[in-house]
Formats: structure tokens, sequence, C-alpha cells
């Protein structure tokens, strides 16, 4: 009985990933827009100008989830499609969210809208370099007030941003996203300025009297040590306050970690607080922590790194970075985890960690753990007669269905879980090749063909896992 009766069983998505119609009725230019028109930084150079055509076939999809008994969906507001220069509003851009919203609401599923999931407008990246000025704190947080106002009657969950940490490691350190550099005192500087905009958009949403949760999604996965030798527990440690304790304790106490400060400014690394700031954060603290959760991580003493550890066949279906030194190099390294098995694009299949994952949420912060990501990301063959036989997904997601479980039986306050994803969909760096939905969309990266959907043998079973409310796995 560890499901509660309004438990919400979801599945996600982003604007980027499966609306198309890029530049209709109003929208503006995203920063991915430009980035992936830019021959060599996306799988086959695909972008999103069409994706799954979201923006036409809501409807469809929507009604998919009516069939399927989805009882909530999260998806993204394109911010360039509501204000196309980031600030001036699109009316019909507006409209559009309306329109899913309501047919959401009608068709029974909850909406859990994500206000920021990486679509910057073009404009504001032009103008000031994005997340890099503090000019962005005011416009994102006029953004959040147009959202908070158009639809705040409607919509009770509210992600902020989605996985800051990915989204500015991918950008500033990794070189695979939009600016596309390597400087981590640039990536540190974003960071403290995304975190500001996050804490003003939460502290606008109670200002505003919105009834409802708001919260970041975060990218967490657990950090294990190779070994029970003591250097590798440090390594562990470390790689625990840089690339974890450095956002959730913002998120969830507003203050950073005190050891995760200091490991960075050990290395030349500093977090520009002005006056006012400390003050923000903690007025801005999340109701829930969204929790984003695809594998855990292992890390050994970097004196012992490893130089094999597993490339899987990753190169070959996505664009991998070449980015060699960072400076949190001499902190700990990655490693193999011997007791895991990977899945194609060289990701720890590893649902324990899920277990872990909730429980070290709720050690540390002790709010509730809204799980706005899950899911596996595979190859799928469509047969003739339109089926799509997933039983590697069925079973990745059973497994992180009982990990949940078994947190709640531990004690885990958990709102919700949403898979990755309901529909394939557009994967920022590995075109259509990585498919992740339940219901399968024809198309891939030459062929746009005429995107018709197919149930997947796992819709069927996400369906009964619903009806159940998690009983039948
Ligand atoms: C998360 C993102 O990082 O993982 C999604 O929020 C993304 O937008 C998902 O698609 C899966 O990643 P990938 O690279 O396999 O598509």
């Amino acid at each position: 009985m560890a499901f509660q009766d309004n438990f919400l069983w979801g599945s996600a998505s982003a604007a980027y990933q499966i609306e198309g119609g890029a530049s209709l009725d109003g929208k503006g230019p995203s920063i991915w827009d430009t980035y992936s028109r830019i021959p060599g930084n996306t799988f086959k150079n695909t972008t999103g100008e069409v994706a799954i055509d979201f923006y036409h076939k809501f409807e469809e999809d929507i009604e998919l989830m009516k069939e399927m008994g989805l009882n909530a969906y999260r998806f993204s507001v394109s911010w360039p499609r509501v204000m196309a220069d980031g600030r001036t509003v699109n009316p019909k851009g507006v409209e559009f969210y309306h329109k899913v919203i309501d047919k959401l609401i009608e068709a029974g599923v909850e909406p859990i809208l994500t206000v920021y999931h990486w679509d910057l407008p073009q404009a504001l990246q032009d103008e000031y370099a994005g997340w890099e000025s503090r000019e962005i704190i005011k416009d994102f947080t006029a953004f959040c007030e147009l959202l908070y106002k158009e639809y705040g009657n409607k919509v009770k969950y509210w992600v902020t941003l989605n996985e800051q940490n990915i989204f500015t490691g991918l950008g500033y350190v990794q070189k695979l996203h939009p600016p596309k550099v390597s400087d981590y005192q640039r990536f540190i500087n974003a960071n403290h300025i995304a975190s500001l905009a996050n804490a003003s958009a939460i502290k606008l949403f109670r200002d505003m009297g919105i009834e409802g949760q708001v919260g970041p999604s975060f990218a967490y996965g657990p950090t294990y040590a190779k070994s029970e030798k003591p250097e590798d527990v440090i390594a562990m440690e470390n790689a625990q306050e840089v690339e974890n304790f450095l956002w959730m304790d913002v998120y969830a106490k507003g203050e950073y970690p005190r050891i995760g400060l200091k490991l960075l400014e050990n290395l030349g690394i500093h977090v520009d607080f002005q006056p006012g700031d400390k003050a923000l954060l903690k007025a801005g603290v999340c109701d829930f922590m969204g929790l984003n959760y695809y594998q855990s991580a292992t890390f050994i003493d970097p004196q012992q790194k490893q130089d094999n550890v597993q490339a899987g066949n990753a190169a070959q279906v996505s664009v991998v970075s070449e980015v060699k030194d960072i400076p949190t190099d001499k902190l700990y390294a990655r490693a193999d985890n011997d007791y895991l098995k990977m899945t194609d694009w060289n990701w720890a299949i590893d649902p324990n960690g899920l277990r872990v994952s909730l429980r070290r949420i709720t050690s540390r912060y002790g709010v509730p753990i809204l799980i706005s990501e899950n899911g596996l990301g595979a190859f799928d063959t469509l047969t003739e007669d339109g089926k799509v036989h997933d039983d590697y997904r069925i079973n990745f997601l059973k497994q992180h269905v009982e990990a949940i479980e078994a947190a709640i039986d531990d004690g885990c306050e958990v709102l919700g879980y949403c898979t990755w994803s309901f529909q394939d969909l557009f994967s920022w760096l590995n075109g259509y090749a990585k498919r992740y939905g339940f219901v399968y969309v024809d198309r891939d990266e030459e062929n746009e063909k005429e995107l018709k959907r197919y149930k997947k043998d796992s819709f069927y079973w996400y369906q009964k896992v619903i009806e159940s409310n998690g009983k039948e796995l």
C-alpha cells in the first residue's frame, strides 16, 4: 500500500524536444534554434524545427494520455514562444499553452508546468550573454509573472528550472550545449545567477499567493565510492559536495554548502556574492525537490584515475565531449561500477540508486520529492504490424517503481513519478535514435515522414500500473 491515493503517475517532456513550429505564430528564436542549426553541434545535425510537431498534434497526444489514464503530464513553456524577444508578450504563444492546459484538464491529466527547459530567447543571449548577466533575474521573474498570472489558477505544480546543473555543465564546461565554452569560473558565475533567478521566481510565486507547489528539477544521481579505501570515500564526498550539494542545498536550505564552497575556493573558483544575494536565496527555498534520476555515479581517488572507464557505443550515436581537463579533476575521478550494467548510451542502470537518491534527499532536506524524470533511452524497432516490443523498457521502469515503493516504505515523501517520456522526442545530442517514450513517433533524423504515433508495449504496461495505483507491475 505504498502509493498514496493521489500519487501522480505522470510522464514528462520539454518544449524544444516536442513542439516544432520553431518560427510559427510569432515565436522568436531560442538559443537552441540557433545552436542546432550550426553543423556539427547535434547528432546528424538534427534540430527541433519540427520535432514531433506537438504544436499541431497536441490534441491527438493528449487523447492518447487520456486513453492510457495518465494522471499528470509535465511539459515546458517555450519562453520565446510566449515572449519572442524575452520581454514582449506574444498573445498567440500564451494562447497555445492555455489550449494545452485546458485539454489536459479536460482529459483528467494534472498539468505540471516547467518554466524553463533550456530554450532561452536568443535575444537575451545576444543582448547580455543570458545566464551570465544579472539582468536575466529581472527578465526571468517577469516571464514567471506572466505565466503565474495566465495559468496560476489552472496549474498546481510548477517546476522552475530544469536541471540547472546540466544545462550549465554542458554549456559552460563540456562544450556540448550553447554557449559551448569550457570555463569553470564562468560556469559557477552562471549558476549563481541562475540560482538567484530561481529563488526570485519562487519568492514571486509566494508573493502572488499562487495556490500550488513550486520547486526546481535537479539532475541527481547518488555518488558511490569505488571501494572502501578511505581515499575513494573522500573522492566520493568531494563529488557529492561539488556536483550535488552545491545546488540542492541552495534550493532546499537557501544557502551554499560550507565544504563545497571551500573546495572550490581551494581551486581558485569563487562565487560572486553581492549584497542581498544571501537573503534572496533564503526567501526562495523550494516546496519540493524535483528529482530527475537516470543513473548513479561512482568515484575514485583522482590519483588512481582509470583510463578505461567504459566507453559503450555512445560516440557512434551521439555527440560527446572532448573537454579533457577541468579543475575538479583534482578532487575526484569517475570510475566504472563493476556491479552495474550499462545502457546502449553507457548510462549505468541502477534502480537501487533511485532509492538511495530519495533517501539521501529526505535525510538532508526533509522535503517532499517529485520524481520529475526517469526513463530508459534505447533503440526501438517498429514492426511491420505497427508494434514496438519494448520489454527492456518495461523491465527498467518496473524496477524503478519498485525502488520508489521501497523508498516510500523507508519514510520518503514522494509526490509522483514522471517517466521520461510520454512520446518519443528529440534528444538534444542523440537525434531520434535514442527513444524514451510509451508512444513511438515514426520519424528519424533524415525523414520526418508523417510523424504517426504507435503505442508501444510499455504503453499498456504503464496503463495497468496507473489503474492499479502501482500494485500491478
Ligand atoms: C534530461 C533532460 O537531462 O535527460 C531531458 O531534462 C533529456 O531534456 C533527458 O532529454 C534524456 O537525455 P538524453 O540526452 O538521453 O536525451
